[in-house]
């Protein structure tokens, strides 16, 4: 058993916040732990939950087809998420999906930490705010600063995206909601890890080719 296996392992029995009462799964995360490129996400929606697999439902078919887009697929990324348990609030029986809360997100950045550290990426892509204010910066703006590099404890640089999610919500008959944002940001982190593995002489600095990014972001 790997180290990631066995911290996998703990992971699944965390009842370190009120969201493991009510999960069916903890979703982990999944991929290839040697890529030189994690994704980590918000957290599982439904289809997530029910699964135990990160990026299943509609989003996660877009993140699919932005990947594939670029020549990738997940056996070539690490796919995981800010929080391991669904955030939702329960009416009358029925689950309604929240952003999880500050509490939760502190409550499950240990093994977020702790498989980061084991995964060692050289590049980081938070996919939405939530994971881009936890891994770069608490104040961070999607709109102001997606695309950029930035540095990050956990990879030699971490860089941000538009969430799959938010996409589908932007997308009109007009308008591609801001996917060809989310495939060049994809393209953008893939080629600096790339970049970055191939050694010193290749491998300026990312956050200097961050060319600075002022996206027309739609309906913001
Ligand atoms: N949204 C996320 O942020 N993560 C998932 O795994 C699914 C949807």
């Amino acid at each position: 058993m790997t180290e990631l296996d066995a911290l996998r392992e703990a992971c699944l029995g965390c009842t370190a916040c009120g969201l493991s009462v009510r999960r069916n799964s903890v979703v982990f995360g999944e991929g290839n732990p040697a890529s030189p490129l994690v994704l980590v996400g918000e957290g599982p929606g439904e289809t997530e939950d029910l699964t135990g697999r990160p990026f299943v439902g509609k989003a996660g078919q877009l993140l699919d087809r932005a990947l594939a887009d670029n020549g990738l697929d997940r056996t070539m990324v690490y796919i995981c998420n800010t929080v391991k348990c669904r955030a939702c609030d329960w009416n009358d029986g029925r689950a309604r999906n929240r952003p999880p809360t500050e509490a939760e997100v502190a409550a499950c950045r240990p093994w977020l930490e702790r498989q980061l550290r084991l995964i060692a990426p050289k590049i980081i892509l938070c996919v939405g705010a939530p994971s881009a204010k936890n891994l770069i910066k608490k104040d961070f703006s999607i709109t102001r600063e997606r695309g950029r590099y930035f540095p990050c404890a956990f990879a030699r640089a971490a860089i941000a995206t538009l969430h799959p999610a938010y996409i589908l919500r932007q997308q009109g008959a007009d308008n591609d909601g801001g996917y060809s944002l989310l495939v060049r940001d994809i393209g953008r982190a893939w080629a600096a890890a790339q970049r970055l593995l191939q050694g010193p002489e290749a491998s300026k600095d990312p956050r200097d080719a961050g060319e600075a990014c002022q996206p027309t972001l739609p309906g913001v």
